[in-house]
């Protein structure tokens, strides 16, 4: 009797103990190796071994267009291999050695190999590592050509007397100016230590901008949170900060500080309208860094820290959902990640998504439909021309470059898969479903798998209405299903009913009543026209409404389009001018595209270009390459 109660109360201890020491976290086993699934665009090996932290310290060589110094990575062995080597992803960098570390403090010398350089996906970076190692550091420095670094001369500047540089990783050109595993799936936490010339100011995508734009030459950051590589970012310029609110302000170069305060006033209500719905946002400060105008995509949702292009700078905040879904970002991206570029409209879908919900919470329902209209009108006309393997969301990039491979698909049809769900389950239940998607899946990279199943099991279970085969049709059939969402805007209605009305000449140019017309107004009106209207017709619209000079870089980019299918001469110096000053790759690559449909076009694109080329970011440089099938000039 004596020792069973004896062995009861052991019993108990030990129960109370292990349930105690669980609780805290500590497991007596060994933790559970994590799991990660292939990915065609990495050479790294997490599953054997695992880089969990970057360490940088560098310095930024304005004369050179380098990047010089070193990456010290923690490594964590994640398999039963004591002897495996760690491999990195890279591109063009020039690696100096390699040591690593136990302990973080003494460093000695190993042995590395550099594999060949494939094109899309650089080379394979082998280090080799004693059985207990936990730090390896690489000395390297970049190469001018990085295909993840811009390096601009003063003049392609808007004060033109600082040289800029900025980064930009996503989908695969980290490893152009790190070495690491350049794989979505492989989180870490990053610290940086910046030198940069005295008068320059360096941010980055974590904490430690100085919102006080003290210059001292030498910068340090921290970002504690584990993100995906591609979101590490870099920027050093003349830079000056304005507040917007208590967590949000604005980076710029001084010249444009005032005319991107006001356009991006919003920013602090956008905040607040996207936590009430889908809870709290989970990085801190909420900064934008507006670029000079080569910066190649329109925003790149850069933790803490959104890169965006300057030109949604249009004076009247009518281009600011392109902030709406950087910060949407923070939520569905940046917390909850795609494992690989195939998943990618995991990241670009749900954005989409919750861009359209934050503009509608902050400008309504009439500018949310608006937006959803020309959204899903862009994807029908883009698709027209498609393959229909690059139709599907699940996408197969087998031997493709992920940059080339990104269409409106994952953003388009994403979003109406999204709102397709939420119009068949109701908001309520939907939007509680994707807060509980956020929550479940914070700080983790998921493969379409995963959220379909998680999909399944807490979504549809409960709702019999939308079948198994109706999802499988969404995510790996190409073209959009019939009941696809159809967005209803009353404004476009009214444009609709004055395009026809100039087409049939019921109403001449100036009759068309465009008086309080938003830019989204005027975008349906230009997208509604036939494609070819003919050079006389584009003449009376420009008469009546100024088109050849809008400042609006949405506007100015349609009207272009059409001016060259249209061999509207009178727009050609306003062409030359837009491609020659901006860098944006979804303006730059259509236009050159429509250029190169005629034999004479294909004469002004090739002169456009040699003056064009030098101020445009690789990525740009790269799709127009393709497009006049020129071999980059390195
Ligand atoms: N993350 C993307 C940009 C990106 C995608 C860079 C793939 C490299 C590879 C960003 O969030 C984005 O989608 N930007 C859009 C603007 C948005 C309003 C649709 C862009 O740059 O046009
Ligand atoms: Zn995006």
């Amino acid at each position: 009797m004596a020792t069973d109660v004896k062995n009861l109360i052991l019993l108990l201890i030990t129960a109370l103990t292990v349930s105690v020491i669980s609780a805290i976290g500590i497991h007596a086993q060994k933790p559970i190796p994590e799991k990660f699934v292939e990915d065609i665009h990495s050479y790294s090996n997490p599953q054997t071994v695992r880089v969990t932290n970057v360490d940088l310290d560098w310095t930024v060589l304005f004369d050179k267009k380098v990047l010089r110094g070193t990456a010290t990575l923690s490594i964590k062995r994640n398999g039963t291999d004591a002897d495996a080597p760690l491999i990195l992803d890279t591109r063009d960098l020039n690696i100096e050695k390699a040591e690593t570390s136990n302990d973080g403090k003494n460093f000695k010398a190993t042995t590395f190999k550099l594999g060949a350089a494939d094109k899309i996906l650089g080379s394979s970076l082998t280090i080799e590592l004693p059985a207990d190692t936990k730090f390896a550091r690489v000395f390297y420095s970049t190469s001018p050509n990085a295909s993840g670094l811009q390096w601009l001369e003063p003049s392609q500047t808007a004060g033109k007397k600082q040289p800029f540089m900025f980064s930009q990783a996503q989908a695969i050109h980290a490893r152009s100016f790190i070495p690491l595993q350049d794989s979505p799936q492989v989180r870490v936490t990053y610290s940086a230590r910046v030198r940069t010339p005295k008068n320059l100011l360096a941010v980055m995508s974590a904490e430690g901008n100085s919102q006080a734009s003290q210059r001292i030459g030498d910068y340090s950051f921290k970002m504690s949170k584990p993100i995906p590589p591609y979101l590490i970012a870099i920027a050093v310029g003349d830079l000056e900060f304005h507040p917007l609110g208590k967590r949000t302000g604005v980076y710029t170069e001084p010249s444009m500080i005032e005319k991107s305060a006001f356009e991006l006033a919003d920013t602090e209500k956008m905040v607040a309208a996207t936590e009430k719905i889908y809870g709290a946002y989970r990085w801190g400060r909420y900064d934008l860094l507006v670029l000079p105008p080569s910066f190649p995509f329109g925003g790149m949702e850069n933790p803490m820290l959104t890169f965006a292009t300057p030109t949604i700078l249009a004076g009247d905040k009518s281009l600011v959902s392109l902030v709406a879904h950087e910060l949407a970002h923070s939520w569905s991206g940046n917390l909850v990640t795609n494992a690989t570029w195939r998943d990618f409209w995991l990241n670009e879908g749900f954005t989409t998504y919750l861009e359209r919900r934050i503009i509608e919470a902050v400008y309504g329902k009439p500018r949310r439909e608006m937006e959803a209209t020309l959204g899903r009108r862009s994807l029908e006309a883009e698709m027209l021309g498609m393959e229909p393997r690059d139709q599907i969301l699940h996408v197969d990039l087998t031997g493709r470059d992920p940059d080339e491979g990104f269409t409106g698909v994952p953003y388009e049809k994403g979003a109406l898969f999204l709102r397709h769900l939420e119009e068949i389950v109701g908001r309520e239940k939907f939007d509680k479903f994707v807060r509980g998607y956020f929550d479940a899946h914070a700080f983790q990279s998921i493969t379409t798998e995963t959220f379909v199943d998680y999909l399944n099991k807490n979504l549809l279970a409960a709702n019999p209405k939308i079948s198994r085969s109706e999802v499988d049709e969404w995510i790996g059939k190409s073209g959009l299903p019939k009941n696809a969402p159809k967005p209803q805007s009353d404004a476009f209605a009214k444009v609709e009913t004055q395009v026809n009305s100039w087409l049939k000449n019921d109403i001449t140019a100036s009759g068309i009543k465009t008086t309080g017309w938003t830019t989204q107004e005027w975008l349906h009106f230009l997208t509604q026209l036939p494609l070819s209207i003919g050079a006389d017709r584009m003449a009376e619209l420009d008469k009546a409404h100024n088109l050849t000079t809008r400042g609006n870089s949405e506007i100015a980019f349609q009207w272009l389009l059409m001016s060259i299918r249209n061999k509207y001469a009178p727009a050609n110096a306003r062409l030359e001018e837009f491609l020659t000053t901006i860098g944006r790759r979804k303006f730059v690559r259509p236009l050159f595209e429509e250029l190169a449909k005629t034999p004479e076009g294909i004469k002004r694109a090739n002169e456009i270009y040699a003056k064009a080329r030098p101020g445009y970011h690789p990525i740009t440089q790269a799709s127009v390459d393709t497009i006049l099938k020129r071999k980059a000039t390195k």
